[in-house]
């Protein structure tokens, strides 16, 4: 058995077995948009349930949230983000399309020969990380290194480098002036440091504590691509663990680890196609002391996963300059007051589902099938029933009652034993029940194990404690 990643055929996968496909196809699509079919939600519904299991379900010190996508615009000036939540952007005047100046200069920087010194002694960069060279150092790199537009392979006619706002705008009024312009929410942080005394108010949670939420989140991105890993629109994961001033590095190192277990435990991802990128001085956010991204071997390379920022007390005292409200936190064991540092995990769970479908993903070569092998807490339909004959259909749709009670199931009288095996095994269902009515008049039914194709006898009274035990 061996596994290959191909970027293509998990997109072809993903759209033949229902679980991504391009949205409003029926009018050829709209630009990296993209819809979680029949199996996807679930996929997408489960990673979420396990991360909230994990992070506030299993924790005495975290709690949840769902904070409005939009905000008062207030939030997003005291934020950063209206001034500097931008990218580079350069057009290729001869063909108007768009690209990230950083993104193109990164793949300049990786190949040149020698790209630091070189870089150093003819534009004086004392880094290899464009995104941090003004605009205009950008450009002339650009130019006077002759970079090629990426799309069509000819000689460029680049604009000037300038910065592009990534926040979507709209207005919540009739009126189109801009006292009515509000943003669709780029990250679901700031919902998070705006209810802070809201939150500790009511929750009477002492520091260290954290929030978790899940929740959609939008960014104007001027080049998104690679299937689902950059869009447009996609639903993040935040936690912000709030610490004492001088409790931040040793609670970012702590979050490293978290992260990385739920990754390899919970969702069963390869722990070789993971790692932990620190990021350099030059490279870190306004907001951020330390900064690692667990990056994910994708088939396009290295790239970020999960990101796990030490966000000081950035936020907290941006909220409250702005505010005029108190973000302070009073111990009362020490008689202490101060504005916590916090620790912020922040995951795309679009992206999270990529990467668990990506290592999923298996080439069974002896059998000639390919199916992606989740783990069973992770696997969209947990239990597929079929009744042996559809002439008994109604006695295994009491079956499929009983046991959609507690899991996610699929019944499916259509086709042949072995083909509706077949079916089961591509979105590598769990478990299979059978039901014939010999069996079923002794009070029985046959379960079939995805994994050793072995088959066993269960007793009908006791099937759901069993499935139970044995999903955990
Ligand atoms: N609140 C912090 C924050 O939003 P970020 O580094 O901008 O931080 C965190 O994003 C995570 O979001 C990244 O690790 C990555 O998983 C994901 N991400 C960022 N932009 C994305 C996009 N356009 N599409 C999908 N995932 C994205």
């Amino acid at each position: 058995m061996t596994t290959k990643l191909n970027m293509q055929d998990i997109v072809n996968l993903a759209k033949n077995r229902w679980f991504v496909y391009a949205g409003s196809e029926i009018y050829w699509g709209l630009a990296n948009a993209w819809d979680y079919g029949p199996y996807g939600s679930l996929l997408k519904e489960n990673i979420k349930n396990l991360w909230l299991k994990e992070f506030v379900q299993k924790k005495t010190n975290m709690v949840s949230l769902d904070a409005a996508i939009l905000m008062n615009p207030q939030t997003w000036v005291a934020s950063g983000h209206v001034w500097g939540f931008s990218d580079p952007l350069i057009d290729d005047k001869k063909t108007n399309q768009r690209f990230r100046a950083d993104k193109l200069l990164e793949d300049l920087i990786e190949n040149l020969d020698d790209a630091e010194n070189y870089l150093k002694e003819k534009y004086w960069v004392n880094n290899l990380v464009p995104e941090s060279w003004s605009l205009e150092i950008q450009t002339k790199v650009m130019r006077d290194e002759n970079v090629l537009n990426p799309e069509t392979g000819e000689p460029w006619d680049w604009t000037e480098a300038k910065q592009f706002n990534l926040m979507f705008r709209t207005s919540q009024w009739v009126t189109d002036d801009s006292s009515s312009t509000i943003y669709l929410r780029p990250e679901t942080a700031q919902g998070i440091f705006v209810d802070f005394p809201n939150i500790l108010r009511t929750s009477r949670k002492k520091i260290p504590f954290g929030v978790a939420q899940v929740g959609k989140a939008f960014r104007n991105e001027i080049t998104p691509g690679n299937f689902i890993f950059r869009t447009r629109e996609f639903e993040q994961m935040e936690i912000e663990y709030f610490v004492e001033p001088w409790k931040d590095l040793e609670a970012h190192a702590e979050w490293k680890n978290n992260c990385m277990n739920f990754l390899t435990n919970t969702l069963g991802i390869e722990k070789e196609n993971l790692k932990l990128r620190d990021h350099e001085q030059d490279e870190l956010s306004h907001y951020s002391n330390a900064t690692t991204d667990i990056e994910y071997k994708y088939p396009f390379g290295w790239g970020e996963l999960w990101g796990i920022a030490d966000r000081t007390d950035f936020d907290l005292k941006a909220h409250m300059a702005e505010s005029k409200q108190d973000m302070s936190y009073f111990d009362p064991v020490t008689n202490r007051k101060y504005i916590p540092y916090v620790i912020e995990p922040s995951v795309w769970l679009t992206r999270l589902l990529l990467a668990t479908m990506l290592d999923a993903y298996t080439i069974d070569e002896e059998n000639n099938r390919t199916y992606l092998k989740f783990e069973p807490r992770v696997a969209p339909i947990k239990v597929w029933v079929l009744p042996v004959v559809k002439k008994i259909g109604d006695l295994a749709k009491e079956i499929f009652s009983q046991l959609s009670e507690d899991f996610m199931c699929e019944y499916d009288e259509v086709g042949s034993i072995g083909k509706r095996y077949a079916r089961m095994d591509e979105i590598w269902v769990p478990f299979c029940v059978t039901v014939d009515s010999s069996n079923y008049d002794e009070g029985n039914v046959t379960v079939r194990h995805r994994d050793s194709m072995e088959q066993e006898i269960v007793k009908i009274s006791e099937l759901n404690e069993w499935l139970r035990e044995r999903l955990k």
